[in-house]
C-alpha cells in the first residue's frame, strides 16, 4: 500500500513538526486541533520553522512554499481522516484521550487507513485496543525536533500486520528518515536508554557527586552528547521526566525509581526553563543570580533545598 494522503491530529510540539516531514515528503498534509486557536498557533510555529530552514539555505522559497501548500488545517476529526491513508496521532500523553482520540480516528477514516500514535511511553496494545483495527494500528516514535532527527523508531503492536509495518516504513524513507523497529514495550529503546540516564543524573546532583555544571559538562565533553542530562530535562520539562519514570517504575521495575529530587522539583512547579521556572539555573549559576533575574521578571520564585 501506497501513503499519499496522512492527517496529523496534535499541532502542538510534535505534531505540528511530523506535519512537515509529511509536507516535505511530498504528502497532502491535513492537520487537527481542537481549537482555531491552537490550529493557529501550530501553523505559526510551521511557517516560522519553514522560514528558519529557508534563511539557512536550507530549502528554497519554492520547497517552502509547496510544502505549505500541500498542509490544510482544521478541526474536525473526521472531516480530516476521511480520505487519509495514514493518521498519525500527537496529542497529550494520556491514555484516556489517545483512546478517545483512536476511536475517532477508526470511526471515520477509510477501512484501509493505518492509525499511529507518537507516543513516548504508553503501549500501542492498550490505544490499538480502542479500534476495530487493531493490526492496522502501530506506533511512529518521532524524537523532538521531528523535522530534524534522523530516526523515527516503529512500534510494533502484538498484532500489526506486516502490510501495516512495510507500508510505513516505505512511508517514512520517502520522507527521508532513518527507521528502527521496537517491540511494544514502554519506552521503547531511545527512552528506555535515555531517561533513567537523567534520572540518574538528578540522583547525582542529589547526592553531591558533582555540581549541575559538572554533570552536564562530563556529558558533553566527555561522551560527546549534545546537551548535558540536565540542561536537557530543564529544556523538555521535569514533569515529563518523571511521568515517564513512574511509568518504567510501574511496568517495568524498581530499578526505574525517579528521583526524589525530580518528584520535589515537579511539586514545587519547577518544571524547566519552557515551563516557567528554570531550575537549572538554580544551580549552576546560583541564588544571587536566580534573585537578580527573579528581580526582572524572568524567574517566578526560588527553590530551596
Ligand atoms: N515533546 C517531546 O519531546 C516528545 C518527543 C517524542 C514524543 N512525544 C509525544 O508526542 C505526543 C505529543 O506531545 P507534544 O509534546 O507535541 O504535546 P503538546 O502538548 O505540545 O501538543 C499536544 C497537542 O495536542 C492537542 N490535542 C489534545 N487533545 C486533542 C484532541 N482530542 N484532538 C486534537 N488535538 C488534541 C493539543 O491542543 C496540543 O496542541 C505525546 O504523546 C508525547 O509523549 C513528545
Amino acid at each position: 500500500m501506497k501513503i499519499k494522503k496522512v492527517c496529523v491530529i496534535g499541532m502542538g510540539t510534535m505534531g505540528s513538526q511530523i506535519g512537515i516531514v509529511c509536507a516535505k515528503g511530498g504528502c497532502e498534509t491535513a492537520m487537527v486541533d481542537t481549537s482555531s486557536d491552537q490550529v493557529e498557533r501550530g501553523l505559526e510555529n510551521i511557517q516560522a520553522f519553514l522560514q528558519g530552514q529557508k534563511k539557512k539555505g536550507k530549502i528554497d522559497q519554492k520547497a517552502k512554499d509547496r510544502a505549505l501548500s500541500l498542509i490544510t488545517t482544521g478541526t474536525d476529526i473526521p472531516r480530516a481522516v476521511k480520505d487519509a491513508d495514514l493518521v498519525i496521532e500527537a496529542v497529550y500523553e494520556d491514555i484516556e484521550i489517545k483512546r478517545d482520540t483512536f476511536k475517532k480516528m477508526d470511526e471515520a477514516s477509510p477501512e484501509h487507513t493505518i492509525l499511529a500514535s507518537n507516543t513516548s511511553t504508553l503501549w500501542i496494545a492498550e490505544i490499538a485496543a480502542a479500534t476495530n483495527r487493531p493490526e492496522k494500528c502501530i506506533g511512529t516514535h518521532f524524537l523532538i525536533p521531528a523535522a530534524l532527527t534522523p530516526l523515527v523508531e516503529v512500534v510494533r503492536g502484538p498484532v500489526t500486520s506486516d502490510e501495516t509495518h512495510d507500508a510505513v516504513i516505505d512511508f517514512l524513507g520517502k520522507c527521508g528518515k532513518e527507521t528502527v523497529t521496537v517491540a511494544d514495550s514502554p519506552g521503547f529503546v531511545i527512552n528506555r536508554l535515555y531517561l533513567p540516564m537523567v534520572n540518574e543524573a538528578f540522583f547525582a546532583l542529589e547526592t553531591g557527586l558533582a555540581s549541575a555544571e559538572e554533570i552536564d559538562r562530563s556529558c558533553t565533553k566527555g561522551l560527546g552528547y549534545p546537551l548535558g542530562p540536565l540542561a536537557a530535562a530543564d529544556a523538555f520539562g521535569l514533569d515529563i521526566l518523571l511521568a515517564c519514570m513512574k511509568t518504567f517504575h510501574r511496568e517495568l521495575g524498581d530499578k526505574y525509581r525517579p528521583c526524589p529530587l525530580v518528584v520535589k522539583l515537579v511539586k514545587a512547579g519547577h518544571l524547566g526553563r519552557n515551563r516557567i521556572i528554570w531550575f537549572y539555573a538554580h544551580y549552576a549559576l546560583g541564588p544571587i543570580l536566580l534573585r537578580r533575574k527573579a528581580k526582572e521578571g524572568i524567574w517566578i520564585n526560588e527553590f530551596h533545598r
